[in-house]
């Protein structure tokens, strides 16, 4: 069934995420017939459009970055008669009527009340200021009705957090916000609770009894692409760490369900981040790398040096990227290691994760055959491709028992026809349901803060010495694979298909 009536208001609506990822999701959700019957989109911003320029704005959005391009026999016409746009500056709190006169107005049209959704599509600093204002609006009390969506960074460390929890808290009820985490909808993602709970078969085995170590890659090819000014404030342990890795490691090590509720599968998530061990600062040099790539070359094309890029300090000691070794202390992970590593300008663009298991106890086969006798792994590619592989042993064809590894492999693109939906699809038509399950609570995203707080004020502490130090187009510095190498284990780059 298709979501009840919504008026969907887009902070930034001016902006890159809203051209780049939500009007093209949003688009894509009409086109599969998921919006809801009645709705109205509203674009907010400072840059003065009419309706007509702002849709023209979004339809170049549609052909540069939709799965699904053009009018689709008329489509786009019908689907941008629902999109408006209203110049406000966000900061100006008289503007905000403009907005109760929105609501009221497609109240009337509607013949009903819509649920009203304001997604913050904006930097971070402006994110309190446009609370507070919209908090002052009599409609946002209507916890029924109302939503606020917040992006990624939330916050810039624990204490700022925790404020913007405090703040937000005071306007809205806890149900009413959505933290987004765009990861948390990807299908693949969204995959690892049905791999793991509606199969009897790996959950016996999902501890460390069985695992020998969990790893995760999320690699990007692109430098920092213009943004400098805002990653420069970040860096990959803010930017990618904090969040999207955290809720992997999440999803891959947390605790059965009871059932699908919001709260039940988020308190198992809790869990998780809650036994992550929190190291001491004096201890983060033997669990944290962060690295800085240099100039270089990336498939043939010259590249800039992070400090090179626009809006970048030029003794910047801001890493782009990081690996670090994790702990879980609890009765299922204990001792097993959750090596992760992410970075921009990296080799590939990719995101697996690799669950690696123990080598088997006796070995009873000839000799000659243990030179390829490999532990069992299970790997995840999230992205760009999507399938879940199981490396096993088999006996190699022929008159000598030889054995070899080999791969078992569901894709998606083979096991199903038809498309996945885009991570901001998926996650836009759950705001428009109230399905908060797949977005942070707020002591979620604080707990995740505690995690990764000692290793930012070490490295706050220390401004690295060998920066840049590694190479784009390479898999980040020699210290990266010097952490997971001490232990005797390697990082795993996706496996091609074993052919012998
Ligand atoms: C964003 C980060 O949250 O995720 C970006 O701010 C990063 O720096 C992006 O490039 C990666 O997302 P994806 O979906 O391409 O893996």
């Amino acid at each position: 069934t298709r979501p009840p009536a919504t008026l969907l208001f887009i902070f930034g609506g001016s902006g890159d995420l809203n051209q780049r990822k939500l009007s093209p999701a949003l688009y894509n959700l009409f086109l599969d017939g998921w919006m809801p019957e009645k709705f109205a989109i509203v674009g907010l911003g400072r840059t003065a459009y009419s309706d007509e320029k702002f849709r023209k704005h979004l339809y170049d959005g549609i052909q540069e970055f939709s799965r699904r391009k053009g009018e689709q026999n008329g489509h786009w016409k019908e689907f941008s008669q629902h999109v408006g746009y209203l110049q406000m500056d966000g900061e100006d709190e008289a503007a905000y009527s403009k907005i109760a006169d929105k609501v009221k107005e497609v109240e009337e049209q509607f013949g009903e009340h819509p649920n009203v959704i304001f997604y913050l599509a904006v930097a971070p600093q402006l994110v309190p200021d446009i609370a507070v204002k919209l908090g002052k609006l009599n409609l946002c009390k209507d916890t029924i009705y109302t939503r606020i969506v917040v992006e990624k960074p939330f916050g810039h460390d624990l204490k700022s957090a925790h404020e913007l929890n405090a703040l937000l808290t005071s306007m809205f009820a806890e149900d009413q916000i959505y933290r987004i985490d765009h990861y948390l909808g990807k299908e693949t993602v969204q995959n690892i609770l049905a791999l793991r709970f509606a199969n009897a078969l790996f959950e016996p085995i999902w501890n460390r009894n069985y695992i020998d170590h969990i790893q995760i890659t999320n690699a990007e090819t692109v430098g920092v692409e213009g943004r400098g000014g805002y990653y420069e404030q970040s860096g990959a342990l803010r930017d990618m760490v904090q969040n999207h890795i955290l809720q992997l490691i999440c999803m891959i090590a947390m605790d059965a369900p009871v059932n699908f509720e919001a709260n039940e599968i988020r308190n198992k998530k809790v869990d998780v981040l809650n036994a992550l061990r929190k190291i001491t600062r004096d201890e983060v040099h033997a669990y944290a790398v962060r690295g800085q790539y240099s100039e270089g070359w990336m498939k043939g094309d010259k590249v800039k040096g992070y400090r090179q890029e626009e809006k970048v300090a030029p003794q910047s000691p801001t890493e782009t990227f990081a690996a670090i070794k994790f702990y879980i202390d609890n009765w299922r992970w204990q001792d097993v290691p959750i090596y992760v590593r992410t970075g921009k300008h990296l080799h590939d663009k990719t995101t697996i994760i690799t669950v690696q298991f123990k080598q088997a106890p006796h070995y009873a086969f000839p000799p000659e055959a243990a030179e390829t006798w490999r532990p069992n792994r299970l790997t995840i590619s999230i992205q760009p491709k999507t399938d879940i592989r199981l490396r096993f042993q088999a006996k190699r064809p022929g008159q000598t028992m030889t054995l070899s590894p080999v791969d078992m492999i569901f894709n998606y693109e083979d096991a199903y026809d038809g498309h996945e939906p885009e991570a901001y699809e998926t996650l836009l038509l759950d705001v428009m349901e109230g399905n908060p399950t797949q977005f942070m609570r707020a002591d979620q995203v604080e707990s995740a803060w505690k995690v990764v707080m000692p290793i930012i004020e070490a490295w706050e502490q220390r401004p690295p010495v060998d920066f840049p130090n590694y190479s784009p187009g390479s898999w980040g510095p020699e210290d990266a694979e010097a952490l997971i190498a001490r232990d005797g284990r390697n990082w795993v780059t996706l496996p091609a298909p074993h052919k012998e």
